[in-house]
C-alpha cells in the first residue's frame, strides 16, 4: 500500500449517479491523512449538496470560475498549482469530451488543463453511453496523455439496473490509485529503449516479407515506461498506430536497420524492451525497381536476420533485457525456455492463433523468467497488461541492479 499521509489531493466531481460515493472516498482520503479539497461541476450540485463536500473536506468547494472568493477559497490559478494529484470521479461522458477536446469553459476544466500534476480520471456511467464510439475515442486521447490516467471503471449492476461495465470503484481502490499516482517515480533518471512494430523486409521497390504487428503493445509499454518516469527511446518499424507524446521516435524498416539503430543507443539503456515483430528471414537480394510479373522468381532465396534481442542480451554488459514471445500452445513451458535460449531477464510470453493478440485491444500474457512464472495476466486491455509488466519488471530491474552491485564488490582486486 502507498502512502497517502500528508498529501495534497484535489478532487473534481462531475453530475453523475456516482456523485453520491464521494462523501465516503473524501472521509477516507481525510482519515489516511491527504488534504482533500473539492470542485464540483453545476451538474454534480444537482446529485450532491456542496456543503456536505465542504463538510467532509474542511474546506470551501470550488463551484465557479468567475465567483467572488469566498473565505478560505483560494484563486483557480492557486488551485491549480496546489494539488500533487487531481482525481475527477465520477467522470462523465461530457467531462470526458470536454478534456479530450482541450476546452476550458468552466473552473474543473480550466484546473485541469491548468495544472502540472498527475490527473486521474474515474468515468462512471450508464454502459451503453460507456461503450459509445465517442465516448471510447475520447477515452483512449486522454490515455494517450502521459500525465493523465483512465482508472477503468468496474462492471457490476448500475444505478440505471443496467449491467455492464461504468460502475465507480470502490473508495479503497480510488485511493490507491491516487496514492500509486503521488508516488516517486521509479523509473526517473532510467533511460528506456524499446523496439516494436513489424519489420518488413524487401525484395524489390514494391514488394516485402513482414508481419501483422501492429505497433500498439510497444507503444503502450513506451508510455507506461515514460508514467514511471523513465526517458523512453523507441526504435518503430511498421505500424498502424501513432506513437504517444513524450518519447523519442528513431523510424526504421528492415531488421538490419533496427539492429543498427538498437547498436547505436544500446550503451546508454538501463532497461532495454523487444517487442518488435522482426523478421526471422530476409530475401538474400533486394532488387531495383519493380521485378515485372513475368520475371517473379519460382523460389526466393532467404537469409536468417540477426536475432537483435538475442545479441544484446548476451553482451558483457548489458541492459536489463525484457523480450516478447508470441505462442499458440505451452506457453509458460516455451515462453520460459525462448527467455533462456535468448538469455534475457524477463520474458512476456503472448498467446496467439484464433487471430488473437495482434492489433488487438485486449491480450492474455505469461510474466517469467528462464525458470520463473511471476505472473499470469489479462485478459485485460493492454494498457492495465503493460502497467502491471512494468511493476514487475521495475522491482526485478532493481534485484538485478542490487545484485550486479553486489557482485562487483566481491570481485577480488586485479
Ligand atoms: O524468436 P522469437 O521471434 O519468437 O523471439 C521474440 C523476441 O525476440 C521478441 O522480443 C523480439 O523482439 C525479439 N527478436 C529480435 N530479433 C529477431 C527476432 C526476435 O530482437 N531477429
Amino acid at each position: 500500500m502507498h502512502a497517502i499521509g500528508g498529501k495534497r489531493v484535489l478532487l473534481g466531481v462531475c453530475g453523475g449517479i456516482a456523485a453520491y460515493k464521494i462523501p465516503a472516498l473524501v472521509r477516507e482520503l481525510v482519515k489516511r491523512g491527504a488534504d482533500v479539497r473539492v470542485v464540483m461541476t453545476a451538474c454534480a450540485t444537482r446529485f450532491i449538496g456542496p456543503a456536505t463536500l465542504q463538510a467532509v473536506s474542511g474546506h470551501p468547494v470550488g463551484l465557479d470560475l468567475f465567483e467572488p472568493h469566498q473565505e478560505g477559497q483560494i484563486s483557480h490559478i492557486e488551485l491549480a498549482r496546489w494539488p500533487d494529484a487531481v482525481l475527477v470521479a465520477p467522470a462523465t461522458a461530457n467531462l470526458i469530451g470536454r478534456l479530450a477536446n482541450g476546452l476550458a469553459d468552466d473552473l474543473l476544466t480550466t484546473l485541469l488543463l491548468a495544472t502540472t500534476a498527475p490527473v486521474l480520471v474515474a468515468p462512471s456511467m450508464n454502459s451503453k453511453m460507456l461503450e459509445h464510439p465517442m465516448v471510447q475515442a475520447n477515452l483512449k486521447r486522454l490515455a494517450a496523455i502521459p500525465s493523465l490516467s483512465v482508472i477503468a471503471p468496474d462492471v457490476g449492476e448500475l444505478a440505471c439496473q443496467e449491467t455492464g461495465p461504468g460502475r465507480l470503484p470502490d473508495p479503497d481502490q480510488l485511493v490507491e490509485a491516487l496514492a500509486r499516482a503521488m508516488s516517486p517515480s521509479p523509473l526517473s533518471g532510467r533511460r528506456v529503449l524499446v523496439t516494436l512494430g513489424a519489420t518488413r523486409e524487401w525484395l524489390d521497390e514494391v514488394r516485402f516479407l513482414s508481419n501483422a504487428s501492429s505497433g500498439r503493445m510497444g507503444f503502450t509499454m513506451c508510455r507506461s515506461a515514460r508514467r514511471l518516469g523513465a526517458e523512453v527511446t523507441a526504435i518503430v518499424g511498421a505500424v498502424d498506430v501513432a506513437p504517444p507524446s513524450g518519447i523519442a521516435v528513431i523510424r526504421v524498416e528492415s531488421a538490419l536497420e533496427m539492429e543498427r539503430e538498437v547498436n547505436n543507443r544500446i550503451g546508454e539503456a538501463d532497461i532495454a524492451v523487444f517487442v518488435a515483430a522482426v523478421s526471422d528471414v530476409r530475401p538474400l537480394q533486394r532488387y531495383e525497381g519493380k521485378i515485372p510479373k513475368d520475371d517473379l522468381p519460382d523460389t526466393v532465396p532467404l537469409v536468417e536476420n540477426p536475432d537483435i534481442l538475442a545479441t544484446v542480451a548476451h553482451l558483457e554488459s548489458h541492459p536489463f533485457c525484457i523480450g516478447f514471445a508470441a505462442e499458440t500452445s505451452s506457453l509458460e513451458d516455451r515462453t520460459m525456455a525462448k527467455c533462456a535460449a535468448k538469455g534475457c531477464e524477463l520474458m512476456v510470453g503472448n498467446h496467439v492463433g484464433g487471430g488473437a493478440v495482434f492489433g488487438k485491444e485486449q491480450t492474455q500474457v505469461v510474466v517469467v523468467d528462464s525458470n520463473h512464472l511471476y505472473a499470469r495476466l489479462g485478459p485485460a486491455d493492454k494498457e492495465t497488461v503493460a502497467a502491471d509488466v512494468w511493476n514487475i519488471a521495475v522491482e526485478l530491474f532493481q534485484r538485478w541492479q542490487r545484485s550486479k552491485a553486489t557482485t562487483a564488490e566481491g570481485q577480488p582486486d586485479a
